[in-house]
């Protein structure tokens, strides 16, 4: 079939604007586009933006500005801007008044209306901006065109119940809303027959799963259906909140056979008084319970969180309370975030925000002791053993494979460092396309805060 043009998705924020960005590529190969790494050869160029923190509306607004020349020069190229930052009512006005080259934007909610929206553009050559005030019903068989053969994202919730008192994404994404439990189970035997090996649940909360639908239990229902599916080798979630994390799941973790030994528990704050001003639901010292609850179910298990410095009135003894579960709980990598004003949430309204530069002072004291205690627990990785599955090349040297544990740290190893000379001799079983997708044993060899190298062990484990 000939092309009706190219299309370029930029994206901005979490995985669930990536795997948005995988239904919009669906929606443009089926109407007859194909994908263009290039800017400049794009006959549509949509952004796909973030809202969580003000840098990453900077970024955007910075590109959105940076686009007119091209568009000066490629006048029927159609530029659209969609996700959570123009889902913001007042942000998709400015667009329209301060960029007149933008010819389309819309919001989160009507993301299944794109074709409808851009057919509008094209044929009727006018601009539209169509931004819905509410999340409408969970919209299924949207086509999807996925990057990776290998991984693939899964939505299980959309939208976000919580209402932390720092966070715009309740705002933009609307109300929490799960998928049929039969819904995902259908995508997840769909994706394992054409040959993914790994799935990673998304949610902004994946552990209320099903409340809405009245499901008690429901996320450790739905891991359990999961569970039983051939060809998955792994399964992967993300986000877990600390408050609906609850005995019953860890259990069903540390006995699962797919489900990897890897959890993302943000916490946030370590001081009660910031919990508290966050609306998060737990104490310290009940986050700290959970995680020794889990580290005693599934004693392997590797912990990350998310961190946030100067939110409205953290004091030097509440970020010292920050510190202190850091060193204490000692998780394996942490992302570390400083507070960023957001519009319309309640903490924007909260007095004493702090002053910038003890934000960067305290979030350069967090971010060093974390990566010292990255550093350690990597370390005592070298000489062991680990299964790896592995994803591809890295981007600067083919010869060096990439993937990761169980426990999601990213491995690189050169298939001829191998300690088996069996295997080093048998340079078939060394391609790319017999490693790529398949699982192996990696000896670790060498380990930093951030990267970690082995070398390989054995043949492969399975997979293809
Ligand atoms: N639903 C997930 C992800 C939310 S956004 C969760 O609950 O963890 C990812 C991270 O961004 C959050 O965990 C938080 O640490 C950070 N974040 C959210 N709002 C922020 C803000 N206003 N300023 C700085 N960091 C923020
Ligand atoms: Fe934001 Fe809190 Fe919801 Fe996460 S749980 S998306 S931080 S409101
Ligand atoms: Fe994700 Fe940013 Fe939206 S973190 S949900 S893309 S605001």
């Amino acid at each position: 079939m000939n092309t009706l043009g190219y299309f370029n998705i930029e994206v901005f924020g979490c995985q669930m604007n990536e795997h948005d960005a995988e239904v919009l590529r669906g929606m443009l190969s089926q109407m007859g586009y194909e994908e263009t790494s290039s800017e400049e050869e794009a006959d549509v160029l949509l952004l796909n933006t973030c809202a969580v923190r003000e840098k990453a509306e900077h970024k955007v607004l910075a590109k959105i500005g940076m686009l007119k020349e091209l568009k000066e020069k490629k006048p029927n190229m159609v530029i659209g801007i969609c996700g959570c930052m123009v889902q913001q009512q007042w942000m998709a006005d400015k667009i329209k008044r301060d960029f007149h080259h933008i010819d389309l934007v819309f919001g989160t909610h009507n993301l299944h209306y794109f074709p409808h929206l851009f057919r509008q553009v094209v044929e009727e050559g006018k601009r539209v901006f169509d931004v819905w005030e509410s999340e409408s019903g969970i919209v299924e068989e949207l086509p999807k065109q996925r990057t990776s053969g290998i991984k693939a994202w899964v939505v299980i919730t959309y939208g976000c119940n919580n209402f932390c008192s720092y966070c715009i994404v309740p705002y933009v994404r609307g109300r929490e809303r799960s998928r049929k439990i039969e819904d995902i189970e259908k995508e997840v035997l769909d994706l394992a027959s054409k040959g993914f090996k790994e799935v990673t649940l998304l949610g902004q909360n994946v552990d209320s799963y099903g409340k809405d639908m009245g499901l008690k239990g429901g996320f450790t229902q739905l891991l359990k259906r999961l569970d039983e599916i051939d060809g998955i080798e792994r399964i992967r979630f993300m986000t877990s909140h600390p408050r609906d994390f609850d005995e019953e799941l860890i259990e069903f973790i540390s006995k699962s056979k797919r489900v990897c030994e890897h959890i993302h528990l943000p916490i946030q704050a370590g001081s009660n008084n910031i919990l508290k001003k966050m609306n998060r639901g737990y104490t310290k010292e009940e986050y700290m319970e959970l995680i020794e609850r889990i580290r005693e179910y599934i004693p392997h298990v590797s912990v990350t969180t998310d961190i946030m410095v100067g939110f409205p009135g953290e004091s030097e003894e509440d970020f010292n309370d920050t510190l202190d579960v850091v060193k204490k709980v000692r998780f394996d990598n942490a992302y570390t975030f400083v507070y960023s004003k957001r519009k319309g949430t309640p903490a924007a309204e909260m007095e004493d925000q702090v002053d910038e530069k003890v934000k960067k002072e305290r979030i350069q004291k967090l971010i060093s002791e974390q990566q010292q205690i990255s550093l350690e627990i990597n370390k005592e990785m070298m000489g062991k053993t680990f299964e790896i599955l592995v994803e591809g090349t890295s981007k600067n040297d083919s010869s060096v494979f990439t993937g990761r544990t169980r426990t999601n740290k990213i491995v690189h190893f050169r298939p001829n460092n191998t300690d088996n000379k069996d295997l080093e001799d048998n340079n078939e079983a060394l391609d790319s396309e017999k490693l790529v997708g398949n699982l192996v044993n990696v000896k670790i060899t060498e380990a930093k805060s951030y990267t970690i190298f082995g070398s390989l062990q054995d043949g492969l484990l399975g997979g293809n």
